[in-house]
């Protein structure tokens, strides 16, 4: 399997099925005949282009503005939620003139989150960083169909999920809802995420463009880095989402980058997005992410976010309209604006499956965020194969984070309420962005089913009394949370409260100690030599709790891969403190922070593994490494060229006793680089004992270098290191090749 160019064919399966079918739903195809002649934009067989086209040429002024601003479709601080909304992020009136159906805005990337307590709650998938981590886009594609299709069955036409801003800090209060540092990992997973999203005829984002890679002063801080280290970073991510899950709309971001406002940045949004890479859809903005009305038009903004509630003014109706007037924004701007918009909704089938309210599968769903759990749990240490614990374990001490009833969770606008709703209530912050909330699945109970109920369990807040249950029990699993949330990074990279102090004194009680992290990603661990286990679980969602049981015991094997670095504390990351740090993030924006500025050019396009390796650092465990209850063996690459493509055929043996699942990953460092990046990656699934080639496709964007003269991917005439991996750092053997000068695409080099 090459990790690019996945699963384009749901959208293919989405346009089929346009061509098939007439709106409206539930009608025939005779008895709608009338209504395309009156309604050329109807006609599923014309493309979304020609429909968008016939539907612009129909429509009113007013209709168009109409479609140009999306209203808050919540409650707001006492204020009513429109008539007719959803009770969630944004909300569109109906325009039955033209047979248009309302838009309903639903957040996120983890499931169906609305900010309301509102309902019973829906299924979570476990974070992104879990996603990532398990290096398989089918499982993303799969999550994300789930989600997309639970916002269906809710009456959601978009869903605003597909977070790929990179993971340049681990104390940026977002990357659970991202994929990770690596570009090529983090935006094949996500575009296939928003594939699986589009499947379900729901309008997928992709957000937050650009280079919101902290949280602190989100609103006003500049994100400063040079234009091709941002090429070759964040927005190579972006850019390899977009071609991979072709999203109906890109959320332009809060802050600003060289100084200039993310939604009304002309580089950013006319220049690279829509002329460079051809992005056929809409912007939207981030709810008070807009500051004019003629100048973010003409940068490229199409769509401002609930302008009434979050920015200053409602830009995009009357200053919009009165900008066109004095001819500041021509007519054609606006009616370009419209068709990006109804062309995304064309283009995923919405017309001909309008989301409704169905029922779902609630039970159903639960296994597909278990699936992805299970797949994205990291196994970082496993001394003197202390796991994986077998059926007649004995007594098992669980500690800490409310693992008798439920799993930690991020918060802000991605939370999902679990269903049946949170079993802890009350932690502080109660209110945005909490609540704090955690999933209904207890990993105390997962775990007593499995050895007979041998099982007690201690809060942790009275260390004296977890340390004497840990020395009661045969093992102790100690469960570690690092509660995060959007609008906040935290402040340092250690487990919040005394935790740390209580897994030291659970390991001093009993040597058989088993850490089970529930974090935003890495954290400090003074503690780690005297643990035997450490699992990294993520937030693992809906059913986290019989997932990390289930790895635990052994019934799966460990098989995710870090998806970033983990560095061992805060002095080896490019900014050992968060610029601004200290002011107050919380809060809803605008908050009106002094503004920031952030300097990513200490490390450009070197993110994550690529900086330790520039800075010669040691991490504590580098990106791409996780352990399983086996072992593997990988043998030297060898290189075909063909047709300006790359691909590596490397042998991996399993040399262990039990079957497991390899990752083995290609690293390229090019003609004149100092760091290497990856290049592709492959998983097979190896019986005890079993040698298999597997074949991996070097990705050809990943060759080459942003030019910014012949403004395109260049890929320089030299020789080029291909390494084979277990981790970044864990190199078994590499290979040389020499490759003329081309130009490349993120598909293809042509000499
Ligand atoms: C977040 C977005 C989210 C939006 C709507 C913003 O605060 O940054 O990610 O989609 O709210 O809830």
């Amino acid at each position: 399997m090459s990790p690019r160019r996945p699963l384009q064919r749901t959208l293919l399966t989405a346009s089929l099925a346009c061509a098939m079918a007439v709106f409206s739903a539930g009608t025939s195809l005779a008895a709608a005949a009338p209504a395309v002649t009156a309604r050329p934009w109807m006609n599923a067989a014309l493309s979304p282009d020609q429909r968008a086209d016939a539907l612009v040429k129909a429509m009113t002024q007013d209709e168009k503005f109409r479609l140009l601003r999306a209203e808050y479709g919540a409650i707001f601080n006492g204020q009513p939620k429109p008539a007719g909304s959803k009770d969630a992020a944004g909300y569109i009136p109906a325009m039955p003139r033209l047979g248009l159906p309302a838009i309903h805005e639903t957040d996120a990337g983890q499931g169906v989150a609305r900010p309301a307590a509102f309902g019973d709650g829906d299924t979570a998938l476990p974070a992104g960083l879990a996603a990532a981590a398990s290096f398989d886009p089918q499982l993303a594609h799969d999550g994300g169909a789930m989600i997309g299709r639970q916002a269906h069955r809710m009456g959601f036409s978009v869903l605003l999920a597909g977070g790929v801003d990179l993971a340049r800090d681990p104390r940026n209060g977002r990357n659970f809802e991202y994929a990770g540092e690596d570009p090529l990992l983090a935006g094949t997973v996500v575009g296939a995420a928003i594939a699986g999203i589009q499947s379900q005829h729901v309008v997928s984002t992709v957000k937050h463009y650009a280079m919101n890679d902290l949280e602190t002063a989100r609103n006003t801080l500049s994100a400063n880095i040079d234009h091709t280290a941002a090429r070759e970073s964040d927005l190579l991510a972006f850019e390899i989402a977009i071609a991979d899950g072709q999203p109906g709309s890109v959320m332009c971001s809060y802050n600003r980058v060289n100084s200039v406002y993310a939604c009304e940045d002309d580089w950013l949004l006319n220049q690279v997005l829509k002329r460079d890479w051809k992005y056929p859809g809409f912007v939207m903005s981030d709810w008070g992410a807009v500051h004019s009305a003629a100048k973010a038009a003409m940068a490229g903004l199409d769509q401002q976010s609930a302008g009434e509630r979050f920015d200053k003014e409602v830009y995009f109706d009357k200053p919009l309209r009165e900008a066109v007037a004095k001819g500041e924004v021509p007519q054609s701007r606006i009616d370009d604006m419209v068709h990006r918009i109804v062309r995304a909704f064309f283009a995923v089938g919405a017309f001909e499956h309008p989301a409704k309210e169905a029922p779902i599968d609630y039970a159903a769903d639960a296994k597909v965020s278990q699936r992805a759990a299970e797949a994205g749990v990291v196994l970082l240490r496993n001394e003197s194969n202390a796991l994986p614990l077998g059926k007649g374990v004995g007594a098992v001490a669980v500690i800490g984070s409310h693992a008798d009833v439920g799993v930690t969770t991020g918060g802000g606008s991605s939370a999902v309420k679990p269903r049946g709703g949170s079993p802890v209530t009350g932690i502080e912050p109660t209110t945005w962005p909490g609540p704090k909330m955690y999933q209904r699945s207890s990993p105390m109970q997962a775990i007593g089913r499995r050895n007979g109920g041998k099982v007690a369990y201690a809060s942790g807040e009275d260390i004296a009394a977890a340390a004497k249950l840990a020395a009661q029990s045969k093992v102790a699993v100690v469960f570690a949370e690092q509660w995060v949330a959007e609008s906040m990074d935290v402040p340092t990279m250690s487990l919040p409260g005394n935790q740390d102090a209580l897994i030291a004194a659970v390991a001093k009680a009993n040597p058989h100690t088993i850490v089970v992290l529930e974090t935003n990603g890495p954290v400090k661990m003074p503690w780690l030599d005297q643990v035997q286990g450490v699992v990294e679980a993520w937030y693992p969602g809906a059913n986290g709790g019989e997932a990390i049981a289930r790895v635990l015991f052994g019934e799966v094997e460990p098989s995710g891969r870090l998806p970033l670095t983990w560095p061992k504390d805060e002095s080896q990351l490019p900014r050992p403190t968060i610029p601004g740090a200290g002011l107050a993030a919380i809060g809803i924006p605008p908050q009106g922070e002094p503004q920031q500025d952030i300097d990513y050019n200490i490390e450009g396009a070197d993110v994550g593994y690529r900086w330790f390796q520039k800075k010669n650092l040691q991490p504590l465990f580098p990106f791409g490494y996780g352990l399983g209850y086996t072992t593997f063996r990988y043998g030297a690459p060898v290189l075909h060229t063909s047709g300006g493509q790359v691909t590596a055929t490397v042998r991996v043996s399993n040399t262990g006793k039990r079957a497991g699942l390899a990752v083995p990953q290609l690293y390229v460092t090019p003609p004149g680089a100092d760091t290497r990046r990856l290049a592709g990656w492959q998983r097979v699934t190896l019986a005890p004992g079993q040698s298999r080639e597997v074949t991996i496709t070097a990705s050809p964007v990943r060759l080459a270098s942003w030019d910014p003269s012949a403004n395109g991917w260049q890929r320089k005439a030299g020789s080029y290191r291909f390494e084979l991996g277990a981790s970044a750092t864990d190199i078994a053997g590499h290979a040389d090749t020499t490759l003329p000068a081309a130009r490349c695409t993120l598909t293809a080099c042509t000499p």
